[in-house]
């Protein structure tokens, strides 16, 4: 590990198993970055246990100790600015990130959605899915911007969705996606592989 290492903070809520792809990426050296924070605004995430057994550093922030969102988000803000972080990663995060959290971290926050965007934002995208009957859907990695799923799209991977297929079936197949979207992704943000333009992200690269 050296010390430019591209910093990342990554921001939870439970089951943790996209946290954990980004940790396995790590320390197989597929992807050279340093967790320097996983913050969780529920206590018994399992994600904490996840990053406590890498010795990555975690907080929970209660939103229970705040009066309002916005004073939990300053909170939110302040813990961030304690490391060094170059990218925030929202991994399973279930709250809805305020204009303040958006505006400080401009560009450098980014989020995994079990969907093909811009089709079925929001919760339950993959129940969403089956019940519109798309024979089609995935996930994306996208940057946040304050709308639900709505900044512009890093990366995305396409998975089937068959006639037998019922919402676990299908968030089992996408969620396998997502552990290798979601590294991947990181990487190209962390390499400067991509460009923001507006609405639309171009990949240098290709
Ligand atoms: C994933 O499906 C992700 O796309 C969505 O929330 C779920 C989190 O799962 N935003 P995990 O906590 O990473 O296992």
């Amino acid at each position: 590990m050296t010390l430019n290492t591209f910093k990342l903070a990554v921001l939870v809520s439970g089951r943790g198993s996209n946290l954990q792809a980004i940790i396995d990426s790590i320390e197989k050296e597929e992807l050279d970055a340093d967790i320097s924070i996983v913050i969780s605004n529920t206590k018994d995430a399992m994600a904490l246990s996840r990053a406590e057994r890498h010795n990555i550093k975690t907080t929970f922030i209660n939103p229970a100790d705040y009066l309002s969102k916005r004073a939990f988000d300053t909170a939110l803000i302040e813990k961030l600015k304690e490391y060094p972080i170059d990218l925030i990663c929202l991994a399973g995060y279930m709250r809805i990130l305020g204009e303040e959290v958006i505006q400080t971290f401009k560009e450098k926050i980014i989020n995994i959605h079990p969907s093909l965007l811009p089709a079925f934002p929001g919760l339950n995208s993959q129940k969403q899915a089956i019940e519109y009957g798309v024979k089609f859907s995935g996930c994306t990695v996208h940057f946040v911007d304050s709308g639900i799923d709505s900044g512009p799209i890093i990366s995305q991977t396409v998975v089937p969705i068959y006639d037998n297929d019922d919402e676990k079936s299908l968030s089992e197949r996408i969620l396998e996606q997502e552990h290798h979207l979601y590294p991947k992704a990181i990487k190209m943000v962390k390499e400067n592989q991509i460009k923001i333009n507006d609405r639309t992200v171009t990949h240098k690269t290709r």
